[in-house]
Parts: structure tokens; C-alpha cells; sequence
């Protein structure tokens, strides 16, 4: 299993779809780059979860709002006094670790048994605003997106003609300062999260939280996750986060063990009656048809996408054995397996050989069409198999290629990635075809 998370991690920096930040000047701790295909990938996960929550809802509308917030909110919100994680360093090899990061008693790094006593350590991301480095111009970067949410929630409510149960929906950054960021994408200091805040009637929280429950399972099985590596687990009390009355994470068998996906939590009206106190503002919701004044609780369903876009990998690679070689390749494969929705490249157009100027102005004349529609790729390097081994260890769904007969029967080859079918399909029909393959259910 670990082998399969070293597998990915070296296909993403070969193939540009994730590389570790500022690698010229040896990184920095546990940031990472997306390339050109990464980039791709993320967007479509996000594209397609704002599609999905957003536009095609009537009752959830988005947002987006600045990184830094008046430090009042963090104060109000509890996270300047609550959102640590207890630290404790190894007296012998000084490393500084999560306290249950530490394995039977021993320092992952030397073994060492001996540790201080652990402190408290608020993982808030601090910085200044303006010239002056003091107190009064402290501010922190969010470590979620949903405090916005909660501080915007007169403004939506007075502009958007929402009426309750209603959700504000968020997608960008977070930072945190982890002790110990690692295992790749999986934890790491700068991060993007997907969150909505979903307002309801105090009596009718159980109702969405299970309604919230059932739309991330499909949003998984969308995603092309296995059932069976995902866990939800719900988390006991003295355990969850400050502000939660119930919290069910949804755990995934990472090659690194059982760790965090995405959670669901019920906040109550914890926020809003924070922010109510503290800015003096009435956040109250006034019931439309019997003028009932109340604050509404909320459920958080909340998606990582960075996990999102490592779980879509651990998930899609695969090496398997061609039953036939094809031409200028051996029979074993790198392929990875993405739900098509969400492969960086749909197409590659690839002409059979590149020393026939015919084929090669054709080739380029189909990819001009092509690239219209859909995220293609041109390559007419190397042979054949070459090219098909190439698209298929970065996820691309088919691949057209033009050879001689092309030029006489205006007709291609296509080849799915999946089963290495090829059929020959007319020109004139070739990008309807392909649209119809791509968002077939089945794939
Ligand atoms: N607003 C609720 C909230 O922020 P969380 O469980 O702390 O809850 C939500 O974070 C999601 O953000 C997690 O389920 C995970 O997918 C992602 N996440 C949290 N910390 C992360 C980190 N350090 N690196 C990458 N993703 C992270």
C-alpha cells in the first residue's frame, strides 16, 4: 500500500500533476504546486461540486470572500482560544509532534519515551496588516471558509431572497499551521476546502444532517471511491471540534491508514449567536410567514479538495497488463482510471506517423475542432503504443487517431482508455460521439 502512495506521488511529479513548492530552493515544508494536468484535475472536482450545490439548486447560493478577516470574528468564533492541537516535543531529538501522533509511547522520529508536557498550540496563521508589526494590526489568515459564511449571513440574507432551510456555499483557501504536515497532499499548511453552511429550524437538524449525509455518499461514489475503504464514523463527545454537537467524519483507507476525507458537522447556533454578541448586529431570521424571529442552526457538510484530488488519484492508478502489446510498447501499462468527468485531458488526437504532411495537416485540422469542445492534447512523437501508454498513464479518455484511410474515408480511429476498444468512426460524427461516451452514466 505505501508502495501504491509512492507510485502516485512520483506519476504526479513525472506526468505535472503535482510538484512540491519552491523545489529550486529545496521546498518548503509540505507545500506543493499543481501543474497543467494537477491544475485541471482540481478544477473539474471543483467546477463540478459548484455545479452540482450551487447552480443547479434554487436553495444554496455561493460566495466568496476575502482570506483575511477582522480578527474579532476569530475571537468570536472561538478558534483564537480553541483551534489548537496539543504539541509536545521529544526530550531527546527535540522534535516537536501532535500528541496523538506519538506511537506506543515512542518518538516517531528516534524512538525516544521522554516528552514535555503538552501545550497547547493554536495552529492560527498569523501575519500583519499594514506597516506596522504590532498587536493592533495582528490579523490571521482563515483556517475554514466557513466564518465568512456566518459574517455574511445578514448581507445574503438581506440581498438574495433566501428562505430558510437555505445554504451559503464556499470554495478556496485555508491555512493552517500543522505541527506536522505530511503524507503528500494529505495534510498540509495551505489547503482549499469546499464548504457549505446549510441554515435550518432547530427541530429539523436531524432531517438535513441526514439529507447532507446521503448527497456526500453520492458525491464519493461520483468521484469513483471504493465503498468499502470508506468509514464514517461518528465522532463521541469530548472529541469533536469546539463548536460541534455532532460530527460524523468520513474516513478513507489511505495507503497511510484510516484518516480524514470530508466531515459533516451540526454547529447548532453556535456561530451565529457568537457573531450576534460580539458585533452587536441582529442576525436573527425572521420567519416570512409567522414573523417568528430566531437564529437558525446549521449543518456543515465540508470537503477537502486537495484530499479530494489525492483520493481521485490513490484511486485511479493502475498497472495491468495490455492482452495485447500495441505497436513500439510492452504489454504492461500505467493507466489511471478517473472518472471521466473529472480526467484533465478528454482527447488526444495523435496522427499515425508525422512525416506525411497530409496526415499530419488532417490531424491537426480534427484537433482544431476538437479542442472547441473538449480538454485536448496534440502529440505526434514516438510511436504509436508510445502515445497511447503516454495518454493513458495521465488519464485521458480517448484517443483519435488519423492515419492514411482518413484521408480517403474522412473517417478516425477512436480508442477508449478503459478497454482499448478502437472503432472507426466518421469524422463528421466524431465529437458527437465522444460528447455522448464522456457523460454516458456508466463511465
Ligand atoms: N469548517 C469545518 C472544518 O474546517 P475540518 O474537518 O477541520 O472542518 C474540513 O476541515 C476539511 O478540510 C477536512 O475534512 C479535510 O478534507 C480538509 N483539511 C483540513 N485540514 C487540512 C490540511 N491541513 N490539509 C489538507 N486538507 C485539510
Amino acid at each position: 500500500m505505501e508502495d501504491l502512495m509512492q507510485k502516485v506521488i512520483s506519476l504526479a511529479k513525472r506526468r505535472g500533476f503535482i510538484f512540491p513548492g519552491s523545489e529550486i530552493y529545496g521546498g518548503l515544508a509540505n507545500s506543493f504546486d499543481y501543474g497543467p494536468l494537477g491544475v485541471e484535475l482540481k478544477n473539474n472536482i471543483k467546477q463540478e461540486w459548484w455545479k452540482r450545490f450551487v447552480q443547479k439548486r434554487s436553495d444554496v447560493v455561493g460566495i466568496d470572500a476575502a482570506l483575511i478577516m477582522n480578527t474579532k470574528a476569530w475571537e468570536a468564533s472561538g478558534h483564537l482560544e480553541n483551534f489548537s492541537d496539543p504539541l509536545v516535543e521529544c526530550k531527546k531529538c527535540h522534535a516537536r509532534l501532535r500528541e496523538d501522533q506519538i506511537q506506543d509511547s515512542k518518538c516517531p522520529s528516534c524512538k525516544g519515551k521522554e516528552f514535555t508536557k503538552p501545550k497547547n498550540f493554536n495552529l492560527m496563521l498569523k501575519t500583519f496588516l499594514g506597516p506596522v508589526e504590532d498587536a493592533a494590526n495582528t490579523v490571521y489568515f482563515r483556517p475554514e471558509t466557513a466564518q465568512s459564511m456566518f459574517v455574511d449571513f445578514k448581507n445574503i440574507l438581506d440581498t438574495s431572497r433566501q428562505s430558510i432551510p437555505f445554504g451559503i456555499a464556499q470554495v478556496g483557501k485555508a491555512f493552517r499551521n500543522e505541527i506536522t504536515p505530511g503524507n503528500f497532499i494529505f495534510r498540509m499548511r495551505e489547503f482549499e476546502q469546499m464548504e457549505i453552511e446549510y441554515f435550518v429550524k432547530e427541530e429539523e437538524w436531524e432531517k438535513y444532517f441526514d439529507e447532507w449525509l446521503g448527497e456526500m455518499k453520492q458525491w464519493l461514489r461520483d468521484l469513483g471511491v471504493s465503498e468499502k475503504k470508506l468509514h464514517y464514523v461518528d465522532i463521541p463527545d469530548g472529541e469533536r471540534a469546539h463548536y460541534s454537537k455532532r460530527t460524523v467524519d468520513i474516513e478513507y483507507d489511505y495507503p497511510f491508514g484510516q484518516k480524514e476525507l470530508y466531515g459533516l458537522a451540526y454547529r447548532g447556533d453556535f456561530d451565529l449567536k457568537n457573531h450576534m454578541e460580539a458585533s452587536g448586529q441582529d442576525l436573527q431570521y425572521t420567519d416570512p410567514k409567522t414573523n417568528e424571529k430566531f437564529l437558525p442552526h446549521v449543518i456543515e457538510p465540508t470537503w477537502g479538495v486537495d484530499r479530494s484530488v489525492l483520493v481521485a488519484m490513490l484511486e485511479a492508478y493502475h498497472e495491468e497488463e495490455a492482452p495485447t502489446a500495441e505497436e513500439g510498447e510492452s504489454a504492461m501499462r500505467v493507466v489511471m482510471k478517473f472518472p471521466f468527468w473529472i480526467a484533465p485531458v478528454k482527447v488526444a488526437v495523435l496522427p499515425l506517423v508525422k512525416n506525411k504532411s497530409e496526415v499530419v495537416l488532417k490531424a491537426k485540422e480534427v484537433f482544431g475542432l476538437l479542442k472547441e469542445r473538449f480538454a485536448c492534447q496534440y502529440d505526434e512523437t514516438g510511436a504509436i503504443g508510445r502515445r497511447y501508454r503516454r495518454q493513458d498513464e495521465i488519464g485521458t479518455c480517448f484517443c483519435v487517431t488519423i492515419d492514411f484511410d482518413t484521408l480517403d474515408d474522412n473517417a478516425v480511429t477512436l480508442r477508449n482508455r478503459d478497454t482499448m476498444a478502437q472503432e472507426r468512426v466518421p469524422l463528421d460524427s466524431l465529437a458527437s460521439t465522444i460528447q455522448e461516451r464522456l457523460y454516458d452514466k456508466n463511465n
